[in-house]
């Protein structure tokens, strides 16, 4: 029997790790229509085989459907490297520390950042606030139920301690969740908090334009206190983090060590009005 188009999307959300039926499906059934005729597919079992079998097709694929795919502990040296050495300097430089997740999607993120917290029992001690555009991944972000590949990163003992498993998915322990704050927020448009200790926009800034991206730095830098961090995507790195008043202290991680070079006209001109 060949898979439904159901099955398929099924399927799909399994190798994702994303319930893509919880998406605007006019818009989500468009785009994987979109590229399963762009690539010359005409039945579902092809389009999912080739999808498990070949990474940059996926990647497309993840690329072209969503920009929500998220997970616990995503690039895992970076979450290690702020567990044993970022988040203790923070807790030490502040009282109460402040953390923000842009574009948080279905909350991993922020509430990675929330269970090291808790490991270092420091829960007391800080706020996290996670932002989206997008008001369905917040609800999901919320619920704090996750499949099996959004947890795959995290180490064992996190999990049994942190999440009971049920129906297939892994359910946050309601304190860790209280410990974050989700709201809408537009990236592009909205203004941002201030004197913050830490921010987080990984995996966001994929679709911006350059100059959206180094404006978006820029406030960045705006709204962290004078040492505080900036934490990028894996594969999202400042190239002038200098000019934008960043000292770049291991893979992913900026730290503020002063304002942005005001003599620096970056592409697409200036943009501090
Ligand atoms: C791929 S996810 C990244 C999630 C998480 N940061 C990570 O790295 O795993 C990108 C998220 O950015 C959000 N996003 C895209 N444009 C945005 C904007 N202009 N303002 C706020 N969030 C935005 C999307 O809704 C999506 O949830």
């Amino acid at each position: 029997m060949p898979l439904t188009y159901q099955e398929f999307k099924a399927a799909v959300s399994e190798l994702c790790g994303t319930n893509l039926f919880l998406y605007k499906s006019q818009q989500m059934d468009r785009r994987i229509h979109s590229l399963m005729t762009f690539w010359g597919i005409d039945n579902y079992d092809d389009y999912l085989k080739l999808l498990q079998t070949d990474s940059q097709r996926y990647q497309e694929f993840v690329k072209k459907l969503t920009i929500y795919v998220s997970e616990f502990f995503r690039n895992p040296d970076r979450f290690y490297e702020l567990w044993e050495r970022i988040m203790p300097e923070l807790l030490k430089e502040s009282k109460k520390v402040k953390i923000w997740s842009a574009g948080c999607s279905n909350g991993a993120e922020p509430y990675s950042f929330a269970l090291i917290l808790q490991e270092l029992k420091a829960s007391s001690r800080a706020e996290i606030l996670a932002t989206d555009l997008d008001q369905v991944v917040l609800e999901k972000a919320r619920q704090g139920a996750y499949l099996r590949n959004e947890v795959r990163n995290l180490p064992p003992e996190l999990l049994a301690k942190y999440f009971q498993e049920h129906d297939g998915y892994y359910l946050l322990n309601q304190r860790i969740k209280a410990q974050v704050v989700f709201k809408k927020h537009d990236l592009l448009s909205d203004p941002f908090p201030q004197n913050l200790d830490m921010i987080s926009c990984r995996n966001v800034v994929i679709y911006f334009t350059e100059e959206a991206k180094n404006k978006l730095y820029y406030q960045f830098n705006q709204a962290l206190r004078l040492g505080g961090y900036f934490l990028a995507g894996g594969t999202e790195p400042l190239l002038y983090y200098r000019q934008l008043g960043f000292e770049n202290v291991a893979p992913s991680f900026y730290k503020k060590v002063g304002a942005p070079d005001p003599d620096w006209v970056p592409h697409g001109g200036v943009f501090n009005d």
